[in-house]
C-alpha cells in the first residue's frame, strides 16, 4: 500500500492551537465556535485543515463508524483507539473526547481514572460527560484532577432507555427551569462548555446569555456560542433520516458510490490497472529474461 502524506508538510510555523481560554474569548467577543465531530486520522486533518475550532470524538462513534444501535456499547478502549488517531491529525483545533456509557456512572473514583486515560494516553484536552446537576460532584472532582470538563444537557443519548427514545427536552416550564439549573451546576463546579442538544431554541438563548462559560448547541438554535455537527450526517454519510436541525453540506454517500461502481466497473472490465499504473523490469533484466526465456515476452 502506497502511504501519501496527504500535504506536503507546510513549511510556515504551526498553527496556535485552541485551548479552553480561545473558546471562552470567542464566546465574549460573540465569534461563533465552530465544532465538528472526527473519529479517524484523515478526516480529523481535513477538519483541522479547514479551520473547525473544536473537534469532539463523540460516542456517537458507536453508531456511525462502528454500526451499533446506540451509543451504550461504545467502550473506554474504542474511545481511546479512536481519540489517539485523532490527537495524531490535530494541530490547532481543541480536542474532545467523550466518556462512553459506564466508564463515569459508577464511582467518581472510577470515573476520575478513566477521564485521566483520556487525557494522558489518548491526548484529549478535554472530556465530555452528559448530565446536569448531578454530575456536578463528578465535574468538580475531574477539574480538580486537572481533567477539563464540557459538559452536555438536554437531549443526553446516554439516557435513551431513561428519556423513552430521542425526544427534544426542555419543552415544559418545569423542564425549562431544570435544564437552566442544570447549566448553571454544571458551571459553578467548573465545566469549561457545555453541549446543549435537543432543546427549544429560546431556552438554549437564556443559558446561552445567563452562563459564563461557552455554549455549543446541536438542535438548540442559533443564539449558542458555537455550533456542532456529527460530521457523518453533514456528508449523507450516516444511513438515517436527518434529524430536522442538521443540514447536509455535500453527498459523500452518492460520491462514493459513484467511485467505487466505476472502480469495479474497470476491474470487471480489465480496465484496471493499466500498463502505466503497473511496475516493470529494468531493461537490460528484461532483455536478459527474454534471452533466456523467449516465451517471457514483455506484456
Ligand atoms: O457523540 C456525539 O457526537 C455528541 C454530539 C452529538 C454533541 O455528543
Amino acid at each position: 500500500m502506497s502511504v501519501t502524506p496527504l500535504r506536503p508538510a507546510a513549511a510556515s510555523a504551526p498553527p496556535r492551537r485552541i485551548t479552553s481560554d480561545t473558546l471562552l474569548q470567542k464566546k465574549l467577543a460573540h465569534r461563533p465556535i465552530s465544532a465538528i465531530t472526527a473519529y479517524d486520522y484523515p478526516i480529523a486533518r481535513l477538519v483541522d485543515e479547514a479551520g473547525i475550532d473544536l473537534v469532539l470524538v463523540g460516542d456517537s462513534l458507536g453508531m456511525v463508524v462502528l454500526g451499533y444501535e446506540n451509543t451504550l456499547p461504545v467502550t473506554l478502549e474504542e474511545m481511546l483507539h479512536h481519540t489517539n488517531a485523532v490527537a495524531r491529525a490535530l494541530r490547532r483545533a481543541f480536542l474532545v473526547a467523550d466518556m462512553p456509557y459506564g466508564s463515569y456512572q459508577a464511582s467518581l473514583r472510577d470515573a476520575v481514572r478513566n477521564g485521566l486515560r483520556l487525557i494522558k494516553e489518548a491526548g484529549a484536552q478535554a472530556v465530555k460527560i452528559e448530565g446536569g446537576s448531578a454530575r456536578a460532584k463528578l465535574v468538580r472532582r475531574l477539574t480538580e484532577a486537572e481533567v477539563p470538563v464540557v459538559g452536555h444537557i438536554g437531549l443526553t443519548p446516554q439516557s435513551v432507555h431513561s428519556m423513552g427514545g430521542y425526544r427534544v427536552q426542555g419543552k415544559s416550564l418545569e423542564a425549562f427551569e431544570r435544564l437552566s439549573a442544570d447549566a448553571h451546576a454544571l458551571e459553578d463546579a467548573g465545566a469549561i462548555a457545555i453541549v446543549l442538544e435537543g432543546i427549544p431554541r429560546e431556552l438554549a438563548a437564556t443559558i446561552t446569555s445567563h452562563c459564563s462559560i461557552p455554549t455549543i448547541g446541536i438542535g438548540a438554535g442559533p443564539e449558542c456560542d458555537g455550533q456542532i455537527l456529527v460530521f457523518h450526517d453533514l456528508f449523507n454519510l450516516s444511513f438515517s433520516p436527518s434529524a430536522k436541525f442538521s443540514r447536509q453540506y455535500a453527498d459523500g454517500a452518492a460520491f462514493f458510490t459513484s467511485a467505487l461502481t466505476r472502480y469495479r466497473d474497470d476491474v470487471t472490465a480489465h480496465r484496471f490497472p493499466s500498463d502505466a499504473e503497473s511496475y516493470h523490469l529494468p531493461r537490460e533484466v528484461q532483455a536478459a529474461l527474454e534471452a533466456a526465456h523467449p516465451r517471457a515476452r514483455k506484456a
